[in-house]
């Protein structure tokens, strides 16, 4: 339970708020590159944090991403023309480039210094990892790009989308890190061979085209005991459940500050998949989702199922929106939600957007009762809170600066039941917090 003015402090991303301030403090993906590809294309709309901006793809192949309206008289450059390296209002032609420079005046007499003393307000981008990431924080403290592995792997080793979500962005990474619920919402019910595949594939864990132990697991204990470690980057949250021995099924999941997260599914070989929620607005946000294989290309046939949904992939249509969404009520099917599944919803990736959306676009915490199993919940909520108090104090978020500390995995793992988190995690990935850094040169 969380009293107004914390739920307030937690979920309010706008400009001069503390969470907006702590979040400006890290890059954020702001589109998908395959949404800019053009040079000189047509500028796009987009909204971030509450603020209006306008992004753009510059002759040589550079990213604006700059405030909408003209430092003249406050024309929208939406209608400017992108050309030859800058943006041109379209009402006087006052140029300006990437930075935020006015490049051309042509308003003013050549001698004139007068476009010298004019700027328009422009972020700091990059390309990275297929996306484009805008740093909308005070210049003096941009950090370096956070050294995810979806932007270490090979291009042709990933893959990256995004979906549209109708709730505030709290509510939704906190779906992510309470991965206790894959027992009931993303639920398997049926009990003859052919429809449970059929329902699996479809609806419950990525990359299972039939029922196996870990599926079982998972339904047989909902009651999994977490144990949480922080780290330089976020947090390490690992959850034990029951299997048929002594051993213990352990899905590890991971929180990246300040609004990524990993899933807790992939064994060795597997796919890893994460997400980036970035607020549109306090009530919207963007999911960026990822997945990843260290080891090997992805194939074509991999590429189209991920398009197909079903996974942490929506199934979108081409503005990025879910087609099954709040407003079509998920398409949820009460007769299969009877036989076949626990939500008769298909997809868990909207399974999750009902639920999350469900709560209101900003769920009331007030009102809530949390228990056991809502461990990772908490200590997300108390280190997000924390860093943005201690922002207000003046005192820096110390994830923004340990950029080569976000090159962590996280996923699943069978052990021996006296094994704690630190041994099972050397166990799977060789290194207690999950680091993989070393693989790419960025230091043990
Ligand atoms: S309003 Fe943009 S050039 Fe005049
Ligand atoms: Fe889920």
């Amino acid at each position: 339970m969380l009293s107004q003015a914390d739920n307030e402090l937690l979920t309010r991303s706008g400009k001069g708020t503390p969470m907006g301030e702590l979040l400006r403090r890290f890059w954020m993906p702001a589109l998908l590159s395959a949404e800019l590809s053009e040079r000189d294309g047509p500028p796009r709309k987009i909204k971030l944090l509450g603020e209006d901006l306008i992004a753009f793809r510059t002759s040589d192949g550079r990213v604006g991403i700059v405030e909408p309206h003209c430092p003249h008289r406050g024309a929208g450059l939406y209608y400017g023309r992108n050309e030859e390296c800058g943006l041109r209002c379209a009402f006087h032609g006052w140029k300006f480039d990437v930075d935020g420079n006015c490049v051309d005046l042509p308003t003013s007499p050549p001698e004139s210094n007068y476009k010298d003393t004019i700027k328009l307000l422009a972020y700091p981008t990059r390309e990275w990892g297929d996306m484009i990431w805008v740093y909308m924080g005070p210049k003096d403290r941009m950090p370096e790009l956070p050294q995810l592995e979806i932007g270490l792997v090979p291009t042709a080793s990933r893959y990256v989308t995004k979906k549209w979500q109708d709730c505030n962005w709290v509510q939704s990474v906190e779906g992510a890190l309470d991965t206790a619920h894959f027992s009931f919402l993303h639920a398997v019910l049926a009990k003859d061979e052919a429809t449970a595949r059929a329902a699996l594939a479809k609806a419950a864990i990525a990359d299972q085209s039939k029922p196996d132990d870990r599926i079982r697991w998972i339904h047989n204990d909902p009651r999994p005991r977490f144990t949480i470690h922080g780290h330089d980057a976020g947090l390490l949250i690992g959850a034990a459940r029951k299997t048929d021995s002594a051993d213990l099924y352990w899905r590890i999941s991971q929180f990246l500050m300040p609004n990524h997260a990993y899933t807790p599914t992939a064994f060795p070989g597997e796919i890893y998949y994460g997400q980036c929620w970035v607020p549109v607005d306090d009530l919207t946000c963007w999911i960026y989702t990822y997945c990843w294989q260290p080891d090997r290309p992805f194939s074509n046939a991999e590429r189209v199922k991920f398009d197909g949904g079903f996974n942490v992939h929506a199934e979108v249509d081409a503005n990025y929106v879910p087609l099954r969404n709040l407003s079509n009520d998920y398409l949820i099917d009460r007769k299969v939600q009877k036989t076949d599944t626990f939500t008769g919803i298909e997809g868990v990736s909207e399974q999750d957007a009902a639920i999350q959306d469900s709560m209101g676009p900003i769920q009331d915490r007030r009102r809530e009762h949390l228990g056991l199993t809502d461990v990772g919940v908490v200590e997300f909520r108390k280190l997000l809170m924390g860093a943005a108090r201690a922002l207000g104090n003046g005192e820096e978020p110390k994830a923004a600066q340990t950029a080569s500390r976000y090159a962590v995995r996280a996923g699943g793992w069978v052990a021996a039941p006296d094994k704690n988190l630190d041994a099972v995690m050397t166990e799977r990935f060789g290194h207690r917090r999950g680091y993989v850094g070393g693989q790419y040169g960025l230091g043990d």
